[in-house]
């Protein structure tokens, strides 16, 4: 049995079952969109939708209702009659499944006006053409299908095909997936993985260009644009030319003609993701240009139809050397970016991770948001867990996100700006900003893996649509939507685990901000030293005395320079420094003592039993779940919550014996440490 998300038809029909709507949509015009709304409220309703606005009980209807935002609406009772109002069909999308989640939740559906905090509210997948997901931890592509041998060939050996091959063709799922997207928000959806390589290359040409066009047709009905992720060498790959040099006239004219004949499939297509000179993905570095002159490139290409290209600022030496230790990766989006700040074209963007690692566990804002003054940026998040359990640990993240995105950026002339308003402050062409974040569904029956990994997506929507929300109400409103039925004290206890548990996973994995001890090969799990004397840049430098990374201006990488003056003020002293962010900017003594009177060794010891002891406790609470939820989902957490409690273990014992041996200090509570 497919396991439906949030939006599902059978709770909706029950949430509206008292009342008899007639549904007028006449007012909205003939195209795709309002025809995919009309077809929506038939089915999910069970009711019709009427083109006499004389009988109708909702009307949906376009109209100007003053907002800033183009796709913003306004719900009103008038006269007895319900009137979703916006000033474009893509807004009464919003507005209707906005009413719809208010009849499900029983909140009023008076009065409402609405309009979204970011202009950009987009999903990444890092599907791949033979099927897989990188990160991906909820089965295969819903987009790509396997094709068997073929899966390994590389780049330039490409058999003549079928170009059915590498799609899934499942369109009801894609429909599904779409459904879910629009209903919090979503506008933008980039099909395919980042670093884009084999066959990948080709989905920009035809005939597989056709194919995508079929997927893009369905998510525009839901008013989602279609981007692909390119290969920055793909003249040279698939065009036969000798360079990609993106000031070279013939590369720019192969480019050119490759984005015409897009948009001859996909006229309403987003435009391009691009991850250049990154983790070994070409890019105009090659060239002796810079990565301005890069997505500028693609930019001429796409303007006269209305495409963007996101480049990626995750950009880093993937090569370093562990002896050095000025080098920091922390530094690289900045020291790549910054001063390019004002080169980029108008409808270029920049997309930098909100932190400057890598999505981890505990990351201060990337000092690089906040530098820029004159540049279109999306601030990306991780909805997959690469670093953050896998969807084995349950790991709720709207608190870390929500955290980074109020983070002070520095920017502001008087006082705070915060993330969200400082994006419009800095862009050239403030309706090119938002957010990205990685997908974390896959063809599993219940789309994430971990059943309650499906309250990230949900709240990764919510919090783009907006931002004030807390991720307390985010939680409440998904557990009240998905599990409808259960009664409240059942609610109350899913919440809790959910609310709880990105403080319970960042206890075990990732103390006081110190990080990157995870296992190399796949990134879950305890791995102390897997990253310590290697390549990527990554290191928590613990030593007899002490742990964690000086990146102060006076005695370390001078990473913290990198952040506006105020802040770095209060980031170098070590006194000021949230504990909560010590280890990555500071290396102190086992015995330096934290706010709260704590000492780090000891501090370390009772978070890591802290965290098992959270994890017995989702499981006591969530046995009581029993018979109280449908099967399936208490299975699904039940079974992972064991898996979860078997990592945290590991991490406890692997931490804290590890520290103990370098410190030699015992736990002042006199719990078990393996020695
Ligand atoms: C991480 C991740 C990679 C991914 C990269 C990126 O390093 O492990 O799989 O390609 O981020 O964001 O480009």
């Amino acid at each position: 049995m497919v396991d439906h998300m949030w939006l599902e038809p059978r709770t909706i029909r029950q949430a509206v079952c008292d009342d008899t709507f007639f549904i007028d949509v006449a007012a909205v015009g003939e195209d795709a969109r309002s025809l995919r709304i009309r077809k929506d409220i038939a089915e999910l309703l069970q009711r019709p939708c009427v083109l006499n606005p004389a009988v109708a009980t909702v009307l949906l209807a376009v109209g100007d209702v003053g907002l800033r935002s183009d796709e913003g609406f306004v719900i009103n009772v008038v006269d007895g009659r319900t009137e979703i109002v916006g000033t474009t069909t893509r807004a009464l999308v919003y507005g209707f499944y906005d009413w719809l989640r208010r009849r499900m939740l029983g909140e009023p559906v008076n009065h409402v006006v609405s309009e979204p905090s970011q202009p950009i509210r987009m999903i990444d997948h890092w599907d791949q053409t033979d099927g897989s997901v990188e990160r991906g931890y909820a089965g295969e592509s819903i987009f790509f299908g396997r094709w068997g041998s073929n899966i390994h060939c590389e780049i330039g050996d490409f058999p003549e095909r079928d170009a059915s091959d590498v799609f899934r063709g499942d369109m009801r799922r894609i429909e599904d997936y779409a459904r879910y997207l629009a209903s919090v928000g979503i506008n933008a959806v980039c099909l395919n993985n980042v670093n884009v390589r084999r066959f990948a290359i080709r989905l920009i040409v035809r005939p597989w260009i056709d194919r995508v066009a079929q997927i893009a047709r369905i998510f525009s009905e839901f008013a989602i644009k279609t981007y692909l992720s390119v290969n920055f060498a793909a003249p040279k790959l698939i065009g036969g030319l000798d360079t990609c040099d993106p000031l070279d006239p013939a590369v720019n004219a192969w480019w050119q003609a490759t984005v015409d004949a897009i948009y001859d499939a996909i006229p309403d297509f987003g435009g391009f993701v691009v991850k250049a000179d990154s983790e070994g993905e070409p890019g105009p570095y090659a060239y002796g240009r810079t990565h301005a002159d890069g997505a500028n490139m693609f930019a001429r290409a796409l303007q006269s139809h209305g495409g963007i290209v996101i480049w990626r600022a995750f950009v880093y030496d993937c090569h370093q050397d562990w002896r050095d230790r000025k080098l920091d990766r922390a530094k690289a989006a900045y020291d790549n970016f910054h001063d390019l700040d004002g080169q980029f074209a108008d409808n270029a963007i920049l997309q930098i991770k909100f932190g400057p690692i890598d999505f981890q566990p505990s990351e201060p804002l990337n000092p690089l948001i906040g530098a820029m003054k004159r540049t279109n940026l999306m601030i990306e998040f991780q909805i997959a867990a690469e670093y953050l359990g896998h969807q084995i640990d349950v790991n709720y993240m709207l608190p870390q996100w929500l955290a980074a995105i109020r983070t002070d950026t520095g920017a502001g002339d008087n006082g705070v700006l915060d993330t969200g308003q400082y994006l419009q402050q800095a862009a050239v062409n403030p309706a090119l900003v938002g957010y990205a974040a990685v997908a974390n569904v896959g063809m599993d029956d219940n789309w994430t893996g971990h059943k309650l990994a499906q309250a990230n997506l949900y709240g990764y929507g919510r919090m783009c649509w907006d931002q004030s929300l807390s991720a307390q109400t985010i939680a409440r409103e998904w557990v009240s939507l998905t599990f409808a039925d259960a009664d409240t004290d059942a609610q109350q206890t899913i919440t809790w685990i959910l609310d709880t548990s990105n403080d319970t996973y960042e206890s075990y994995a990732a103390p006081l901000g110190g990080g990157f001890m995870v296992r190399r090969e796949d990134h879950y799990g305890v791995g102390i030293n897997d990253f310590e004397y290697d390549r990527w840049g990554t290191y928590h430098y613990a030593d007899r005395d002490g742990v964690g990374v000086d990146r102060t201006v006076a005695t370390g990488t001078g990473y913290i320079g990198q952040y506006a003056t105020a802040i770095a003020a209060t980031l170098e002293n070590v006194d000021t420094c949230p504990d909560q962010m010590l280890l990555f900017f500071h290396h102190v003594p086992y015995s330096h003592v934290l706010h709260d009177g704590t000492s780090v060794i000891q501090h370390i010891y009772d978070t890591h039993f802290a965290g098992v002891d959270m994890v017995d406790e989702y499981i006591r609470r969530w046995a009581t779940l029993q018979d109280r939820i449908d099967d399936e989902s208490f299975a699904n957490v039940a079974e992972r919550l064991q898996r979860q409690r078997r990592n945290a273990i590991e991490w406890r014992d692997q931490i804290n014996t590890y520290f103990y041996r370098m410190s030699g200090i015992a736990d002042s509570q006199g719990r078990l440490i393996y020695r």
